[in-house]
């Protein structure tokens, strides 16, 4: 059995709706997906929800719901979300699902047997907000809490504890060693500068049952629900363990999951996650995972987070991008373009509706638009949609393209490939302006010439089709349908110049980017 490329984004808390960060996340855990399987690759994709812990309690007890009726009700939404987006991912993972509870269990009664728990009082100032115990270098210069952590209170707690401080050491060999394992390199080296100044303090990984009982019971002491980060990271595994992944299941002993359908997941090839959260991805999880025996993902890609002119997102102050909207005014695929196109992966990026717009209008409307609408329009009007004899005028650039799309998207490059790819449909639209088929079509002895600058467009243009496929997935579907072409654009094997076969009649050419007043 050949292990899959196994790709993975967080998952989301559901204490509200969707908005355009958790977007941005599986679009790009999305596209990387679907170039591996353009690439030839089977693939497992997976997103879900983070429905344990204090802030979804909080968010149900507002709307007078249980906490169980208030996930289930919002998670339909989230799932309605992942499809609107067209996301391919291969499972939807909830945290209340007892595919993954009894697997987090396993996990912790193996960890808490080979004693890597320990039980032990703590007094401390806790936010209910931030679902932590504050130290004193998070108060202000005035000895006071900031108001973002919410109602500060001092408590008294019995809790378990992992232990931690014999992994620090390891961790820090292994991030040096390999510096691939998370990218960009600036945030390799936050994670290495963040061990090597500190000592790792052991870590809470329970909540008393009596201050918040949304979460999942420890197996060894029903007193106490297991602290949601630990519930939270573990779906990477639990999902695989559900689908009978047997690396994942000798390492709980864990007899869960359908053995009938076995398929190799684990190691993760991509952890896809925000800034924000790479201390509990490149710190506490790859620890959870030497403790249990298993190796670590082999790579975790940290994007930056997005603004909204140039100011934070909030629903309080208003200032939010709304996905949905969008995405019913513009189409789906202006959308995962404008991201895509906009933010490379790893730095903050800033959404402005006018950037949006012109965009648009530039690269999708007046760029691919335009260039796949005359090229077929003009194979229609001049030749009745009949592909003339092959011609391969373009073929060198289109190679170009394809070669670097490859490349780069083999490397989470996907602002890069992007313009490569543009780099290909702005050639070709010089090339239409500089071959002026429309001349050509009034002189009856160019029409040798016309017929190669057709061929050459319309190749083009299914060319752009396949490598625009994980990226612009209905585009590219259109594209194929607009060239009367039954086969499909999924794999980037498809992108070889001169597929198009001479005698082959198009389908009906209808604008991909209507032009808006903008
Ligand atoms: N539930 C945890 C993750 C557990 S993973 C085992 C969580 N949830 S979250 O809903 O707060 O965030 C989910 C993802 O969305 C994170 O990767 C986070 O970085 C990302 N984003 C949230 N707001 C964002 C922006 N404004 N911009 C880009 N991404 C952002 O953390």
């Amino acid at each position: 059995m050949i292990k899959r490329f196994y790709i993975t984004t967080a998952i989301d808390y559901v204490n509200g709706q969707p908005h355009l960060g958790h977007a941005y996340e599986k679009i790009v855990a999305d596209v990387i997906a679907r170039a591996h399987r353009s690439l030839g690759q089977e693939v497992f994709f997976l997103t879900g929800l983070d429905e344990h812990g204090q802030k979804v309690q909080q968010a149900a007890l507002a709307d007078k719901k249980t906490p169980q009726e208030y996930c289930d009700a919002l998670a339909a939404d989230w799932l309605a979300f992942a499809k609107k987006l067209e996301l391919t991912n291969d499972d939807f993972v909830r945290t209340t699902q007892p595919r993954h509870k009894e697997f987090v269990q396993a996990i912790l009664s193996k960890l808490n047997d080979a004693g890597h728990f320990y039980k032990a009082s703590y007094k401390g100032f806790y936010s209910a907000r931030e679902e932590t115990f504050l130290t004193d270098k998070d108060r202000r210069p005035d000895g006071t809490f900031d108001p973002s952590y919410g109602e500060v209170v001092e408590l008294l707690e019995d809790n378990y504890y992992f232990k931690l401080g014999a992994q620090q050491q390891w961790l820090i060999h292994y991030l040096e060693a390999n510096p691939s394992f998370v990218q960009p390199d600036y945030r390799r080296n936050e994670v290495l500068g963040f061990l090597k100044n500190n000592t790792l303090e052991d870590l809470c990984i329970s909540r008393p049952a009596a201050r918040l009982n949304w979460g999942i019971p420890l197996p060894f002491d029903p007193n106490f629900v297991t602290y949601v980060w630990f519930d939270a990271l573990v779906n990477y595994i639990s999902i695989p363990a559900a689908h009978g992944d047997k690396m994942v299941l000798a390492a709980a002993k864990s007899e869960i999951g359908n053995r009938k359908s076995e398929i190799e997941l684990w190691p993760a090839d991509i952890h896809v996650i925000g800034k924000d959260i790479l201390k509990f991805h490149a710190v506490y999880w790859p620890i959870m995972l030497k403790t249990m025996g298993l190796p670590l993902p082999k790579q975790i890609l940290v994007h930056g987070w997005w603004q909204k002119d140039g100011a934070k997102i909030s629903k309080s102050t208003g200032n939010i991008v709304e996905p949905i909207a969008v995405i019913d005014e513009w189409g789906l695929d202006a959308f995962r373009f404008y991201v895509l196109r906009e933010l490379d992966i790893g730095p903050d990026g800033n959404w402005t509706d006018a950037g949006f717009k012109s965009r648009y209008q530039a690269e999708l409307a007046n760029g691919l638009g335009n260039l796949v609408n005359r090229s077929l329009s003009m194979l229609k009007r001049y030749r009745n949609g009949i592909v003339p004899t092959p011609s391969n005028e373009l073929s060198a650039d289109a190679a170009k393209a394809a070669d670097e799309t490859r490349a780069l998207l083999k490397q989470n490059q996907l602002q890069a490939a992007l313009q490569s790819i543009w780099g290909l449909v702005t050639r070709a639209n010089q090339y239409v302006d500089q071959t002026a088929p429309f001349k050509l079509a009034k002189d009856p002895s160019q029409e040798k010439r016309l017929d190669e600058v057709l061929y050459n467009l319309a190749e083009t243009c299914r060319v752009l089709a396949v490598l625009l496929r994980p990226f612009l997935p209905g585009t590219s579907l259109k594209i194929y349908a607009q060239l009367g072409l039954n086969e499909s654009p999924d794999k980037f094997s498809e992108a070889t110049w001169g597929k198009l076969k001479s005698g082959h009649v198009i389908g009906e050419p209808a604008p991909l980017f209507p032009r808006k007043d903008v």
